[in-house]
């Protein structure tokens, strides 16, 4: 069977790809903090890194670990370059070295949110928050080192962890009103789905960069009422601008008013489709998912 390191295997994503991929690959799972099924691996520690692949030669590096606390990066930013640029690096570099290939995952932060219409892999980056900045610089450093690399850009992510869908879950519980943001858009995609993408681009040398979201947009007051609507939870929603929202929230980073990727590169090399962000969400909240 093809080894696979997974890298942030404890995360949303990292706990998607076990269930996606296990038993059809070997699954080496990793983390910053081992458990019984985990081994630790700092993805910022270049020898670490290295010579774990070298030692276990991998088919695939699927980076699955980031600094993912957009509000806590604005203040924290050598550790966001740490975990999500060099982190990013270390991997480019120890798949470069044991001829394995690397998936990466990157975000719709790196895009300044000012555009019109959807974002295609060949649109400009531009990011406003410390994560968009080193996650683009992850992409960078990836495109530089590794030669076998797909860079997935996903966005508005929840799975197995905390998440906006298991924040409004739990908020529900105790509030009949909430104010929530209206005036940014992007497309809600579950980490399942990504998982299926990955799954998918690791049997083909399709390298590249790639929007990889689920089907359609919405905003975030949009994105809590259609939870709500499922969960059959009766709360208010007062739909606020990013700058009312930032007012009640003042560590808030600036986050991208449109976000909605395009998923031009699918569709230009065999069109791997991805679900309707509605018939994921459904999918998730049947699977007994708790407000978290
Ligand atoms: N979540 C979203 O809404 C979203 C949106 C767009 C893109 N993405 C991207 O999607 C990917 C997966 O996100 P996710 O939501 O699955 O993230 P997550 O749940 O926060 O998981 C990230 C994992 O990485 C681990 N990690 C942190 N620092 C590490 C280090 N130095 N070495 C090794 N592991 C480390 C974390 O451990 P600890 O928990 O112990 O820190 C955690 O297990 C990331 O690249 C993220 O940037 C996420």
């Amino acid at each position: 069977m093809r080894k696979l390191i997974v890298t942030g295997s404890g995360g949303q994503l990292g706990r998607a790809v076990k269930r996606q991929l296990d038993g059809r690959y070997d699954l080496i799972r990793t983390d910053v903090a081992a458990d019984d099924e985990i081994r630790r691996l700092d993805i910022t520690d270049i020898d670490a890194v290295t010579s774990f692949a070298k030692e276990e030669k991998p088919y695939a590096i699927i980076n699955c670990a980031a600094y993912t606390a957009v509000d806590a990066q604005e203040t924290d930013v050598d550790n966001s370059y740490r975990i999500n640029a060099i982190g990013a690096r270390n991997l480019a570099i120890a798949a470069e070295e044991t001829g394995a290939k690397l998936v990466h995952i990157s975000t719709d932060y790196v895009f300044a949110g000012d555009k019109q219409t959807p974002y295609t892999e060949f649109d400009a980056p531009g990011p406003i928050s410390i994560y968009g900045k080193t996650k683009l610089a992850g992409e960078n450093f990836v495109k530089e080192f590794s030669r076998a690399h797909f860079i997935l850009r996903t966005a508005w992510l929840y799975g197995e962890g905390k998440n906006f869908v298991r924040t409004m879950l739990r908020l529900a519980e105790s509030h009949d009103q909430l104010g929530i943001v209206d005036d940014q858009i992007g497309n809600p995609t579950s980490a399942q789905e990504l998982a299926r993408a990955i799954d998918y681009l690791l049997g083909t040398d399709n390298y590249g960069l790639f929007h990889a979201t689920c089907e359609g947009v919405c905003s975030w007051a949009d994105f809590a009422e259609e939870i709500f609507r499922l969960a059959g939870r009766k709360v208010e929603i007062e739909r606020l601008s990013s700058e009312e929202y930032a007012a009640r929230n003042p560590a808030a980073a600036p986050r991208p008013h449109f976000s909605h990727l395009e998923k031009m590169m699918f569709r230009l090399t065999g069109g791997f489709a991805m679900c309707d962000w509605h018939d994921a969400i459904v999918r998730y909240l049947e699977s007994g998912v708790t407000a978290g």
